[in-house]
């Protein structure tokens, strides 16, 4: 279970609040939207509820541990462990392989080969076992976009947070990432949290979480 309390965040010195006082729970399993206009804050909130960043004040809480009193270690540890990053650009390394770039994670902690097998798994799993040793330029869009969900997935994250990862595909793909994100929650009970400004996507949450200039709001 996530809990956010009472999350402000500013930026800038005189500081400027971009979050304002939000509060809510994600249960372990949900699927859960972010919403919202472009500059609504969506991608720092993500960013704070991920342990990617720290609120200016106010918790992020994983199982009832604050993020902001874990050590520099632990953190390091809880991320590569636990939790899956997906963002709009890919971020594939260009000189490694489709496969290799699955690797990554279990490359940083020294357990490629116990992961090998997983990878190509996965690599199967979202359709693209063909770019397995191909460059990232030599993918398209979105078979480099279902490797980096191949990449997120690799550790068998508890948590996966995604930030407009269909933002940079034509509809077409973009609705086969969607599906392979929802299926990944409802069959792996993978937490989801998702942000999107496409209405449409976000309504395939269970929940939506609509921002408006940096505070909670219903669509309106
Ligand atoms: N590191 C930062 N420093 C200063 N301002 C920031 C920083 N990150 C985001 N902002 C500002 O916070 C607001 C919300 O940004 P963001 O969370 O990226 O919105 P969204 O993802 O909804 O488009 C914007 O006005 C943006 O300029
Ligand atoms: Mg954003």
């Amino acid at each position: 279970m996530i809990i956010g309390k009472n999350i402000v965040k500013e930026f800038g010195d005189p500081p400027h609040r971009i979050l304002h006082d939000l509060s809510f729970v994600i249960q372990d399993g949900e699927f859960v939207s972010i919403s919202g206009r472009s500059g609504s804050g969506k991608s720092t909130l993500l960013y704070i509820i991920s342990s990617l960043d720290f609120p200016s004040s106010g918790q992020v809480l994983f199982d009832d541990e604050d993020t902001s009193l874990m050590s520099v270690e632990h953190i390091h540890e809880f991320r590569t462990n636990h939790v899956g990053f997906i963002f709009q650009f890919h971020y594939l390394l260009p000189e490694l392989t489709g496969l290799e770039n699955v690797l990554l994670p279990p490359r940083n902690i020294d357990r490629v080969d116990e992961f090998r097998d997983r990878a190509l798994e996965l690599l199967k799993t979202m359709d693209v076992s063909k770019v397995a040793d191909k460059l990232p330029s030599q993918m398209s869009g979105g078979e480099q976009q279902r490797v980096a969900i191949a990449r997120a997935l690799i550790m068998k994250p508890k948590y996966l947070f995604a930030d407009e990862p269909t933002g940079n595909l034509d509809s077409a793909n973009g609705e086969v990432v969607m599906n392979i994100l929802k299926s990944i929650n409802k069959e792996r009970g993978t937490t989801l949290c998702l942000v999107t400004h496409e209405e449409e996507y976000a309504a395939m949450a269970q929940r939506e979480i609509y921002l408006i200039d940096g505070r909670m709001s219903e669509r309106g």
